[in-house]
């Protein structure tokens, strides 16, 4: 079966993050009006394996609509038998990697250096996923040189004629990570000559920035990946410009809540541990002295935790806020409360 349109104009898909996109996440981003969400790419060795935490990944909450689930691997024979399992469960699409720069990916040949280095073999692997799924097969990859979109189009379009049913383009090549500019041309480029949807993925930091990907890549569709990291705002104030940054008190309940589902997914034992980068990411460039942030390192109880959040309630030092005032197009914002 394959959608002619997967996602309405204008919405915006939360990426997959390898060791941030589990349930917990998922579901504060929906709180704040994310409906496509996707797991962390899923190793298609250990889904076959049946890997107890491959299996925690790849839950899915009754209340998520639209779920995809990512695979990562290259062995058609794998690929096939994560292909039986996944046509047995519930996803909405099934996405392909062909992006990660990761050295435990890459040198196994799969994610972004499949593609780069191996681009026939990758399109062939994508093939065996087109031809046997049930469900929508969807890729992620990343350009293919920053100055000549002619490669990366090439590429796209053979995955495209293999029955891509939507393709998420990064503008960054695999040497860069995560780092450095988006090459916004080479995206426009893709989109002008494929007719599935692309989706723009790279440096949607913030709202206006979100906008800004869309406007310079003629794309319909973005992905937001690091910016929404303690940011589930995001969300909001991409569907609606005038919608506000979260206050104090927002942030303070959102950590909370966030917390509570980390605790019911994983149990109290491991909670404590789990959330320290998760509650680190709320603080980052809020304004919260480097001694608050450093302290949730150590957390280790839920007095601690208690302590944390009256801190986080009184508000960032005075100065974030002349900071804010200064710089209007901050990435990491909060709006003033009776608090502060
Ligand atoms: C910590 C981290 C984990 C990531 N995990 C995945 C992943 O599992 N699958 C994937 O396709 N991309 C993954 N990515 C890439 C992002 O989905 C996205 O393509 C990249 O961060 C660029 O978008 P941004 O500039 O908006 O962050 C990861 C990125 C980061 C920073």
């Amino acid at each position: 079966m394959k959608l002619n349109r997967i996602y309405p104009a204008g919405a915006a898909v939360l990426a997959p993050l390898a060791g941030h996109t589990d349930l917990p996440m998922r579901l504060s981003a929906r709180r704040h009006g994310c409906r496509y969400a996707f797991t962390e790419m899923i190793d298609a060795g250990s889904l076959v394996f049946g890997n107890a935490k491959t299996m925690t990944l790849i839950r899915r909450d009754p209340s998520e609509d639209f779920l995809g689930i990512q695979l990562v691997g290259s062995d058609h024979d794998t690929l096939k038998k994560a292909l039986a399992i996944i046509n047995s469960l519930d996803f909405s699409v099934l996405d392909f990697n062909l992006g990660c720069p990761a050295p435990k990916v890459a040198k196994k040949g799969e994610g972004a250096a499949f593609a780069a280095l191996r681009p026939e073999e990758a399109v062939r692997a994508f093939s065996v996923l087109t031809e046997h799924a049930r469900i929508p097969v969807t890729v992620k990859m990343r350009i293919l040189d920053e100055n000549d979109p002619e490669p990366t189009v090439r590429f796209a379009k053979r995955l495209e004629d293999a029955g891509a049913a939507a393709l998420t383009l990064h503008g960054r090549m695999m040497k860069m990570f995560y780092s450095g500019p988006v090459f916004h041309a080479v995206i426009r480029a893709v989109r002008e000559n494929l007719s599935i949807p692309v989706v723009a993925n790279g440096g949607a930091l913030s709202a206006p920035l979100y906008r800004t990907l869309l406007a310079e890549t003629s794309c319909e569709n973005g992905m937001v990946a690091r910016g929404a990291l303690g940011n589930p705002w995001i969300f909001r104030e991409i569907a609606d410009a005038d919608a506000s940054p979260p206050t104090v008190e927002e942030l303070a309940e959102e950590m909370e809540a966030h917390f509570r589902s980390i605790v019911d997914f994983y149990g109290e034992e491991l909670a404590l541990r789990i959330s320290r980068k998760t509650l680190l990411e709320y603080l980052r460039g809020r304004g919260y002295p480097g001694e608050l942030r450093a302290s949730i390192s150590f957390l280790n109880s839920a007095d601690a935790f208690r302590t944390l959040m009256k801190a986080v309630r009184k508000g960032p030092s005075p100065r974030y806020w002349q900071t804010l005032e200064q710089n209007p197009s901050a990435e990491r914002r909060l709006a003033p409360s009776p608090v502060s």
